[in-house]
């Protein structure tokens, strides 16, 4: 009795667990795939990022090749500031770039930014 006691305790501490977890996850999944969705949107809006005139991606129509493509850019930019100090200011880098510096020339606001930088690194 009391051996099957404790496995049912032992069980539902499990389940407990499981629990919270998955009830967790699925909510941080969701805010960062409306981030990533909404940073999708700016960077192919023409009047906005436009980044598919120049960068070509996964799922990209019609995309230009100026720039190297964006692929495996977690990887390639462990540090996220840096990735965002490259959107935010491309010339700092590199003063002959024809990338827009599109957070110094104020093309882009910092939230509009900050949601490409999440997009980015979901390609
Ligand atoms: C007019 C063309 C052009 C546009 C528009 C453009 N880029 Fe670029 N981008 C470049 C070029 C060219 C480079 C290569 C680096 C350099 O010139 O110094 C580059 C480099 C990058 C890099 C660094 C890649 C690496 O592996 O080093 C990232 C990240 C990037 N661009 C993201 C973006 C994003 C995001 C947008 C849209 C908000 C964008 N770019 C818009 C031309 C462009």
């Amino acid at each position: 009795m009391r051996k099957t006691a404790s496995l049912v305790a032992a069980a539902s501490a499990v389940a407990m667990i499981l629990g919270t977890s998955s009830i967790v996850m699925p909510g941080v999944a969701h805010a960062d795939q409306e981030l990533i969705a909404k940073g999708k949107k700016i960077a192919e809006n023409r009047k906005k990022g436009n980044c598919v005139a120049c960068h070509q991606y996964q799922g990209a129509v019609s995309p230009g090749n100026i720039g190297p493509p964006l692929v495996a850019m977690k990887a390639r930019f462990p540090d996220k500031a840096a990735l965002k100090a490259q959107i935010w200011d491309p010339t700092a880098k590199n003063p002959a770039t024809v990338m827009p510096p599109f957070g110094k020339h104020e093309i882009l606001s910092e939230s509009e930014i900050d949601a490409i930088v999440e997009w980015v690194y979901s390609l």
